[in-house]
């Protein structure tokens, strides 16, 4: 999704913006551009395709001094991917220049009107409209017009906004778009996340919906719409720039994987203390709900499919999954007996922010699993759990996932426990293998080379199978869903049962099937469903336990994990696909952290 970033201060701006929006890659782009206020000018400079190229653009040209400016990455909404539609956009006077991430939803009915009144737009652009109200209601007083500009738009924005009146002042307003203030030492910034400013300053400003900031160099004031003055408190971020590069590994991807062991343990090991899981100030009555929802996007929703059955298993509670771009829109039946998890990675997801507001609106209690904190879901939610990954950069998310999934089984436990649910042995008997589970996620990446293998092996095939049964089938959607993103890859994930009633007839002769067997208590199942597809000429690929040395004799490959809980096995068994899919993207020749048509957050429908 879009990326916006804001620069004011002593030294040239063009180098600040530039090397932020090389940091905001990750998010998802298309095109990129800054703005510069130059000698009582504002001057663009916008490129189609990478910042590299921007970067290149800028190096041939340099006309760009000055110390206050704007810039952004575009991921296309409104209008292809051009140098025209790329942002910042200007007024037709070139007074004002903006940067937006965000959609408006009413620029049609504000397009017709501008036109109406003589206004030339240049771009196909939502964005747009926004720019030249500032110019139509400017009437000297740069406060004014951007709040009065603020108060036509319907929709969400994040907006950077500079004018040529105004040298080194900037305004920056965010509504449903995450937006955040970086505080320096003689500088002041605005950023889409922090990523784009750690190497800048560590101490920032969260910026709330219907909030305004004026960012000078040696201020900061943030008022509401009418202009009232609103008090803010200051974050501190404690990772580095090192957590926001990749470290020598070739992509972010792998860096995240290899990663997990670490996160891991600094998502489980905080909370568990004398052998008990304490979840600090998580203040939730569980014997008040008769039912559990969890909902969330994409990876997110699988690890959410992990967590309905060890949720259940446990706490003996019925647990529904649904994906929210789904549950947003459904006429669904919800109250205040419900609880609602919500799990989202980046904590911005536009589909999964709407399906919380749906499940508040109906009365129920929202619990949030999220990774960026100060994200919007952590805030509109009443509860929230952080997974403490760390920074994810690659599209493709690896350690968001099994923190989340660590996250869901350590709710399920302490949970289980606050309704009486849990027999003292099991409690402890999971609690320490919980405790254990950064060892087997550290001994399971030993995998890598023989992955690297297999991917080598297997990475030409066009289309593949993933099977298992409960929560191996879990970890096959997720499976499925690395391969296809990052290596264009058809796949499927089925339930294994599910075959023979009708995926079987696309069984044939060399087709692969990823067969996960980790499940102990259906591993017999499992493999008949192995012998049926090998019947009819398929290759398989098993992933199964290591204590489990039958699989020998039924697949053409096998990969073992390390033993672990039943309810834990998710975790361990999911990291050899993510390291199968980032091997057989390598060997595609894809752009593995950055997959074609995708962006890191989703911050728009
Ligand atoms: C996973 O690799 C994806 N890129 C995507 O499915 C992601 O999990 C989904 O968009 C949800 O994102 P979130 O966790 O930030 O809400």
């Amino acid at each position: 999704m879009c990326g916006i970033i804001g620069f004011t201060g002593a030294s040239q701006a063009a180098p600040v913006l530039l090397s932020g929006l090389k940091r905001l890659e990750y998010r998802g782009y298309d095109s990129a551009g800054i703005a510069v206020q130059c000698e009582g000018e504002i001057r663009m400079l916008k490129a189609t395709g990478k910042v590299d190229t921007l970067i290149e653009r800028y190096g041939q040209d340099r006309q760009m001094n000055g110390v206050c400016g704007i810039g952004h990455t575009r991921w296309a909404t409104h209008g292809a991917p051009s140098d025209i539609n790329a942002h910042p956009h200007m007024s037709m006077d070139g007074l004002f220049a903006i940067v937006h991430n965000g959609i408006i939803e009413n620029y049609a009915q504000i397009r017709k009107e501008l036109i109406d009144e003589g206004v030339k737009f240049l771009s196909e652009t939502d964005t747009e409209v926004i720019v030249q109200l500032l110019m139509k209601y400017y009437d000297g007083n740069f406060q004014n017009t951007v709040l009065k500009t603020l108060s036509r738009l319907e929709g969400s924005y994040a907006v950077g906004i500079m004018c040529r009146d105004f040298p080194g002042v900037l305004y920056a307003a965010r509504e449903a778009s995450p937006l955040i203030i970086g505080l320096g030492a003689g500088e002041n910034f605005f950023a889409s996340d922090i990523t784009a400013l750690v190497s800048h300053t560590k101490n920032v400003i969260d910026l709330d919906d219907g909030e305004v900031a004026e960012i000078r160099s040696d201020s900061i004031s943030i008022f509401d719409h009418a202009g009232r003055p609103v008090e803010k408190t200051e974050r501190h971020i404690t990772w580095d720039v090192a957590a926001a590069e990749k470290n020598g590994y070739e992509h972010f991807m792998l860096k995240e994987i290899m990663e997990q062991p670490n996160a891991l343990k600094a998502t489980i090991d905080p909370r568990v203390r004398d052998g008990r899981i304490v979840l600090d100030d998580l203040d939730l009555d569980m014997s008040c709900y008769d039912r559990i929802m969890i909902t969330a996007c994409g990876s997110a929703y699988h690890a959410g499919c992990v967590g309905r059955s060890v949720i259940e298993t446990l706490c003996r509670i019925p647990v529904e999954t649904e994906l929210a771009s789904e549950l947003r829109y459904r006429d669904f039946v919800m109250d205040e007996k419900n609880l609602v998890i919500v799990v989202s990675q980046s904590g911005e997801t536009a589909d999964t922010i709407a399906a919380l507001r749906e499940c508040r609106s109906r009365g129920a209690t929202v619990l949030a699993i999220v990774n960026v904190v100060g994200s919007s879901i952590a805030k509109l939610a009443d509860h929230v759990i952080y997974t403490w990954a760390g920074p994810e950069i690659a599209v493709a998310t690896t350690k968001g996932y099994t923190t989340q999934v660590a996250v869901l089984t350590m709710f399920a436990i302490w949970a289980a426990d606050r309704l009486g649910r849990i027999e003292p042995e099991e409690y402890s008997e999971m609690v320490s293998a919980l405790m254990k589970i950064p060892e087997r996620a550290q001994r399971t990446l030993d995998l890598n080379a023989r992955v690297r293998k297999l991917a080598k092996k297997y990475h030409d095939r066009k289309s593949l199978f993933f099977i298992g049964r409960n929560l191996d089938y879990s970890s096959c959607l997720e499976g499925s869903l690395k391969l296809k993103e990052i290596s264009y890859i058809h796949s499927e994930a089925y339930a294994a049962g599910e075959l023979k009633h009708g995926t079987i007839a696309l069984i044939e002769p060399g087709r692969l099937v990823v067969a996960l067997c980790c499940c102990e208590r259906l591993f017999d199942k499992t493999v008949s469903n192995i012998q049926q597809v090998k019947a009819r000429g398929a290759k398989v690929l098993a992933v199964a336990l290591e204590s489990n040395r039958r699989i020998f004799s039924e697949a053409d490959d096998v990969l073992l994990v390390p033993s672990t809980h039943r309810l834990l096995v998710p975790i361990v068994e999911i990291i050899p696909l993510q390291l199968f899919a980032y091997f057989v993207a390598g060997f595609n020749g894809c752009d593995i952290d950055k997959p074609k048509n995708l962006a890191k957050s989703v911050t728009v429908e």
